[in-house]
């Protein structure tokens, strides 16, 4: 069947078969290696993806579900001149990966993570990514990762809290040092 899928911003036609995993689309047909296949049963997130903003393990979701919503990859985190989003320059700074397998998974539930809550607590950290699974045991500095890029993207200028507090973007005297 033919699926219309908006991946990364880009709007793009692909043939699946009936029942055919979001991420198989993404690896096999659409070229995007960067989400992994780990367990295949929803169990491990190296193939967490956003969907519509909402992490989703998109071994365990049907492409043809996902064809009416924004799909986000690690790829589609790139910012602007091609640098890095924050949670992953945060993450290279803390250096938070051995093997890296589940890096891109975890990355990408962080950014989920950091959109609903900004300022996380530990609790909040180890919660929001409790369902990715690290088999190197680098648990310790993804938290320090995420509390970084928190901090990062909390003293961005045009951050939702600067709106919510009625502030104009780009006001650097009012930015926490
Ligand atoms: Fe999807 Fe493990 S590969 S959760």
């Amino acid at each position: 069947m033919n699926l219309r899928l908006v991946v990364n911003g880009s709007e793009r036609q692909v043939e699946a078969q009936p029942g055919e995993s979001l991420l198989a689309v993404l690896r096999d047909r659409l070229q995007l290696t960067g989400s992994k296949y780990g367990c295949g049963e929803g169990q491990c997130g190296a193939c967490t993806v956003l969907l519509g903003g909402r992490a989703v393990r998109s071994c365990r979701t049907e492409a043809a579900d996902a064809a009416a919503k924004k799909i986000t990859t690690i790829e589609g985190l790139e910012q602007p001149g091609g640098r890095l989003h924050p949670v992953q320059a945060a993450f290279l700074d803390a250096e938070s990966f051995q093997c890296g397998y589940c890096t891109p998974g975890m990355i990408v539930a962080a950014v989920a993570l950091l959109q609903r809550e900004p300022d996380p607590s530990e609790e909040e950290i180890a919660s929001g990514l409790a369902g990715n699974i690290c088999r190197c045991g680098t648990y310790a500095r993804i938290a320090a990762a995420v509390r970084q890029a928190a901090q990062a993207m909390r003293q961005a200028p045009g951050h939702a809290a600067d709106q919510r507090q009625g502030r104009r973007p780009g006001h650097e005297e009012e930015m926490p040092r």
